[in-house]
């Protein structure tokens, strides 16, 4: 089996950060999105992954992940013209997966428990495409599957305005080659979008076995900014602690906290679950728990809790908490000198600053 992953798309819901980073490069505890999608099918004994990235930010993925050879895995890039679909990922790689049986996981997904548990039920051969499903709260946003009487899916529709169930259908699939018989046959949607769902549709209306299976752990879509966020408190609320930065006497630190080398937390009270990055210095500050601060930040007299800083970021007496935050590679936001008093800001395109 292989694995084909994503990591093209706009990432248009999560700007202003993608205006310059790819989407599946920012930091969940300290690690790319992508990172857990490679982590997942590793440990389900995949090493052979395609992944899709996009011609104008892909070349980031690729310096990111390399060949692989590093983490034990075989990485090819697929290179895809523009984003125009899920279906056209699939299409465009089909020379990589050749006559293999294959995973397609989302690169914008994550999951707690694993995969292997699918992989298993697909090996057993009951069916030419493996489902995965997940309960939520707004199926409006995911392809929704709908059910007949004996619990069998019969259709599928792609952010349906009435959803037919409370489930969506994870960014985590299983096929046989039948699914570029149904990425061929398909048409680009009303958004112009090959769309997966479609495809899916496609082998339910023509006799292929769809079969499916629910995640029973956590499943994150991190398609917008509080997702990010809340993929990073889950993933933090599994964190065990490791200490192999310096903490000073004058320090408090309780809770799941890692504290990765070269870091400094100095006069400072950390509560976890949160973690701190190589080379950080946390000083006389609050870090508070589902924090994840990157590698090189600096705080410097500041308080800050269920947030994501990545690198470089500098606060230096903020004056107010920092929470339900997100702040991408050399952010700065520090106290101003001298008078008048006054806020002073220089944004990128689509920021947003919540004043109190
Ligand atoms: O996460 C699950 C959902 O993912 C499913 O329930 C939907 O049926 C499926 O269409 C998809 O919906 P999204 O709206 O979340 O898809 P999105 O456009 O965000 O793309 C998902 C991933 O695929 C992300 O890693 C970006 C990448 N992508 C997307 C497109 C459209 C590409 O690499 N190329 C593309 O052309």
């Amino acid at each position: 089996m292989k694995a084909l992953l994503t990591a093209g798309g706009r990432g248009t819901r999560l700007r202003p950060i993608t205006h310059t980073q790819n989407k599946h490069l920012i930091p969940i505890a300290n690690k790319p999105i992508l990172q857990y999608a490679i982590d997942a099918v590793k440990q389900a004994g995949i090493t052979e992954i395609g992944i899709v990235v996009g011609v104008d930010n892909g070349h980031e993925v690729e310096r990111a992940f390399g060949d692989g050879s590093q983490q034990g895995v075989a990485i090819t890039y697929i290179w895809q013209e523009a984003p125009l679909g899920l279906a056209h990922v699939v299409k465009i790689s089909q020379e990589f997966i050749g006559d293999d049986s294959f995973v397609f996981y989302l690169g914008d997904n994550i999951v707690v428990g694993g995969i292997e548990r699918f992989v298993e039920q697909f090996n057993n051969g009951a069916s030419d495409c493996l489902l995965t499903l997940a309960r939520v709260r707004d199926p409006e946003r995911f392809g929704v599957p709908e059910f007949n009487d004996e619990g069998a899916i019969v259709g599928v529709i792609e952010k349906p305005t009435s959803p037919k169930s409370p489930f969506a259908v994870s960014g985590i699939y299983f096929y046989n080659s039948s699914i570029f018989t149904a990425v061929n046959a398909i048409q680009p949607s009303s958004r112009g979008e090959l769309e997966i769902s479609d495809a899916h549709d496609y082998l339910l209306k023509n006799g292929y076995r769809v079969g499916h299976s629910e995640i029973t752990g956590w499943w994150k879509d991190t398609g917008m900014p509080s997702d990010l966020l809340e993929a990073n408190r889950l993933v933090l609320s599994k964190i065990e602690e490791k200490i192999d930065g310096r903490i000073d006497q004058f320090s408090d630190i309780a809770g799941a906290v890692v504290i990765e080398e070269g870091a400094e937390v100095i006069s400072s009270r950390v509560r976890g679950p949160a973690i701190i990055g190589r080379g950080t210095k946390i000083i006389d500050s609050y870090v508070g728990p589902y924090s994840a601060i990157g590698n090189n930040c600096q705080l410097d007299g500041c308080e800050v809790e269920y947030s994501i800083l990545m690198e470089r970021v500098r606060l230096n007496n903020v004056g107010v908490r920092v929470e339900g935050s997100i702040l991408a590679n050399d952010v700065e936001i520090v106290r101003a000198a001298g008078k008048p008093r006054v806020q002073r800001f220089m944004l990128g395109e689509q920021s947003r600053i919540e004043l109190v």
